[in-house]
């Protein structure tokens, strides 16, 4: 295929995804108008102005994502893997879950959990129903809806967004280049149902790859999507990222992606000194998570409801909080930071 034919392939591709997102959003909102009229009557809709902004920042971003599998930081094919089969299989059941969010969201339930969910020995933070999901994260239809959830979300880009730490890990990771490639760990911190692991299998078919996450049914799911995947197995293991069971200095790079929003203040400073606990002195940890304040001033209203038609009771302390202070205070250095679309990316180095 010529270059012109695949990026207008993938660019087709992109703006599919976004326009299936945009009607399935617009869809569900008016049943949802039908069914509970009083429901998200204080949430503005987004002026159009404003929409055609997010549109540009959509577009750099997708370019940015064609440019760096042009520079070779991941192999094209990258850009076409989507998990059709679950689309399709689980697409429905979104739809069919809706009626049940609506009436919780209507009775204030926002810790609801089904009697034969097991909710103890989670920290009472977690227990929640984040984005108004069913058993929050702690069931299998859970994990199967998420990435689907979070596509309809983003509009499909959150695996473009994904994909933005590929490059600073590949550099990061050049300060261990004597080391031979199966001996180079990696570490994924609340790696859900492992989209990121498998981005990283990908560019690093040889390295050890890590995860950790609280759920059981999102680790089981990663480990059904990722052992379809020739080579070997990323090592999956339910953690607390607060308590990351693996030796000091153990991992050449930490990743964490979409989960500090997820945190209460306090939380992401453990979390964050438990990252630099296990990175090799060299080694990089990246983070990406959503943007903050003053990162975007398009992105502000959507921000500004976004905790409420998602529950996310963390998100607004989040998009204030100093990272890089307490990146900085757990003893990180060179802080970098980068912004694509709706997400912000801090990379930062243990001293050697
Ligand atoms: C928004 S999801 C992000 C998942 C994945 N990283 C991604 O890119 O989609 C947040 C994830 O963090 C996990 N999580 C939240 N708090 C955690 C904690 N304290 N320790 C480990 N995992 C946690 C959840 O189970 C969930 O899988």
């Amino acid at each position: 295929m010529s270059d012109t034919f695949t990026k207008l392939t993938y660019q087709t591709l992109q703006q599919g995804k976004n326009y299936f997102s945009l009607a399935h959003k617009t869809l569900s909102l008016q049943l949802k108008n039908l069914t509970y009229p009083t429901l998200g009557q204080n949430i503005k809709p987004i002026p159009n102005e404003i929409l055609l902004k997010l549109q540009q920042r959509l577009n750099q971003l997708l370019e940015t994502d064609w440019q760096d599998a042009q520079k070779g930081v991941y192999p094209e094919s990258l850009l076409f893997d989507n998990p059709w089969e679950d689309f399709f299989c689980y697409y429905p059941l979104v739809w069919l879950d809706l009626p049940q969010i609506w009436e919780r969201v209507k009775q204030n339930k926002y810790q609801d959990f089904a009697p034969e969910i097991e909710t103890d020995g989670y920290p009472s933070y977690y227990v929640q129903n984040f984005h108004h999901q069913s058993n929050g994260y702690l069931s299998d239809l859970s994990a199967n809806l998420y990435d689907l959830q979070v596509e309809l979300l983003f509009g499909g880009t959150a695996d473009v967004m994904r994909r933005r730490i590929l490059a600073p890990l590949k550099q990061g990771l050049k300060a261990f280049e004597s080391v031979p490639p199966r001996q180079v760990r990696i570490l994924d911190v609340a790696c859900g149902t492992g989209r990121t692991l498998k981005l990283m299998r990908a560019v690093l078919p040889q390295a050890s790859l890590f995860g950790t996450d609280l759920s059981p049914a999102y680790l089981r799911k990663a480990n059904e999507s990722l052992s379809q995947i020739p080579g070997e197995l990323p090592q999956l293991v339910q953690a607390n990222a607060e308590e990351l069971p693996y030796l000091d200095d153990y991992f050449h790079a930490v990743t964490s992606v979409f989960l500090f929003h997820e945190l209460p203040a306090a939380v992401r400073q453990t979390v964050i000194e438990q990252c630099f606990r296990v990175t090799k002195p060299g080694g990089v940890f990246i983070i990406c998570d959503s943007i903050q304040l003053g990162d975007s001033p398009e992105m502000l209203s959507l921000m500004d409801s976004f905790p409420e038609t998602f529950h996310e009771p963390y998100y607004k302390h989040y998009t204030t909080d100093d990272l890089v202070a307490r990146l900085e205070k757990a003893g990180f250095e060179n802080i970098e930071m980068q912004v694509h679309f709706a997400s912000k990316y801090f990379i930062a180095r243990k001293p050697a």
